[in-house]
């Protein structure tokens, strides 16, 4: 079975150094994973919760995009979007805002965090809070549910929201699932294996210390700049340096294998200076970088091209939101006016008769199908229709011959039970189990 690994980048700024080794690399490392159908997309809407400069927003999200397609994502195999292209997740974000409890919001950091700052200065408590921060948790579960995702890679400040996600899911579940899981729950995946690189002063690479190392922009005579600014002991040439003391080394080990680094390691050791060692660096660096910088290049001067892919990824990503959102509205009851008035019963399920039951009927059209309701009257299966109603019920005897576990999802988590090269009938992954203990009841 293949697991939905699905992360969001916020697009207010631009990448340096810290976030490619940090983010970028090993997230495009895991999307070619066996097994892994990756989501990655530019959490633009966000951006605008803590930037109301057009300018910079307009340029962080083609930067961004550039850079991760220069870094070596393939576009083709993985889901790239921007969250504003597709308007399933605002819809989905206003559903959840509404069985979403205030009170969980009153709980997020980042909003706790203004709070705190705005009474230690003796300000309004809610100073400068807009809605877009405080609802930001349930737009972020948005972007998540929406794709059913299974994992969710992302840094430790995030650990929160994806709790809250669950809890959402899970009252929406609740509410409207009648039974089944409308929303999976994701899972978060913290990465203590990931580089966390230290910036020109030591601490954490980060925007906010403005103490970072562009990767692509300003070319390699900004890369140079920038690490010829490096924080060192004031150790003379010649004198042994302690490595791992040393955030030039810290930097190095992430951009080299193992021996490199050990090799670099006894050079510091011998005495190597720190104008030499800031070279070596630079050398290092420069090398994995300059392919990659030349197609950033390219692709910061023809913006369509990155625009013709995203359009491509929004369409795709598209293809799953859409029939979800449907499925939804429809649970909500922001259903049309023409449908058919529901039965009193739950679209899915039959009255619960303790046993389980296969139902035959003809539909509109005329075809033979059948429906398997499990013991409770959940509905299990509804076979595809059949002109001949011998052929639907041979076949479907035979429905317990199929290894189940063998079977692939696709796309939509739907199994499709394929008997003697027909599809006989499709099942969501959920009801899987359930399925079997049926078929085990009928004696198939
Ligand atoms: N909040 C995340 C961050 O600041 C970005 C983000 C937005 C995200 N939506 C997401 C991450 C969904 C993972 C999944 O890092």
């Amino acid at each position: 079975m293949t697991t939905r690994v699905l992360t969001g980048i916020t697009t207010s700024g631009t990448p340096h150094l810290g976030n490619y080794a940090g983010a970028i690399r090993p997230a495009i490392a895991a999307s070619v994973l066996p097994g892994v159908d990756a989501f990655f997309f530019l959490a633009d809407y966000h951006a605008l919760i803590k930037c109301d400069d057009p300018q910079r927003i307009a340029r962080s999200r083609l930067e961004i995009a550039a850079t991760w397609i220069a870094a070596g994502l393939d576009t083709e195999r993985v889901t790239f979007y921007r969250q504003s292209d597709i308007p399933e997740i605002p819809e989905l974000c206003w559903m959840l805002t509404c069985v979403t409890a205030k009170g969980l919001m009153n709980r997020a950091h980042a909003y706790k965090a203004s709070v705190d700052a705005n009474v230690a200065k003796d300000e309004e408590p809610d100073d400068g809070v807009t809605m877009g921060l405080f609802s930001y948790p349930i737009l972020m579960a948005a972007d998540i549910l929406l794709f059913n995702a299974h994992r969710v890679p992302v840094g430790r400040d995030q650990i929160q929201h994806l709790e809250m996600t669950r809890d959402i899911a899970q009252r929406f579940n609740h509410l409207y699932g009648d039974g089944q899981a409308l929303f999976v729950l994701p899972e978060v995946q913290i990465d203590d294996e990931v580089a966390t690189l230290p910036g020109l002063d030591g601490r954490k690479m980060s925007k906010s210390y403005n103490n970072t190392i562009p990767l692509f922009e300003g070319g390699a005579q900004a890369l140079q700049a920038a690490i010829s600014r490096i924080v060192t002991d004031s150790r003379a040439p010649g004198e042994p340096k302690d490595a791992d003391a040393s955030h030039l080394y810290t930097l190095y080990r992430a951009f080299s294998s193992r021996a490199t680094a050990q090799a670099f390691r006894a050079q510091l050791e011998q005495g190597m200076s720190w104008g030499d060692a800031k070279q070596a660096l630079y050398e290092q660096i420069q090398a994995q970088i300059e392919p990659m910088r030349a197609l950033y290049a390219e692709l910061i001067a023809r913006p369509d091209q990155i625009e013709d892919i995203l359009q491509a990824g929004a369409a795709k990503a598209r293809l799953h939101a859409a029939p979800l959102i449907e499925r939804l509205r429809e649970a909500v009851g922001l259903r049309r006016a023409t449908a058919p008035a529901q039965p009193s019963l739950p679209a899915g399920s039959a009255k619960a008769t303790g046993q389980v039951r296969v139902v035959s009927f003809r539909d509109p059209q005329g075809c033979f199908r059948q429906r398997l309701f499990a013991a409770d009257g959940t509905e299990l299966l509804l076979s595809e229709p059949f002109k001949d109603p011998k052929e639907l019920n041979r076949l479907g005897r035979l429905l317990g011959t199929l290894d189940l576990d063998a079977l692939i999802p696709g796309t939509d988590d739907m199994l499709s039970l394929v008997i003697e090269g027909q599809c006989w009938a499709r099942c969501p992954v959920g009801l899987l189990a359930r399925l079997r203990g049926a078929l085990t009841e009928l004696g198939r």
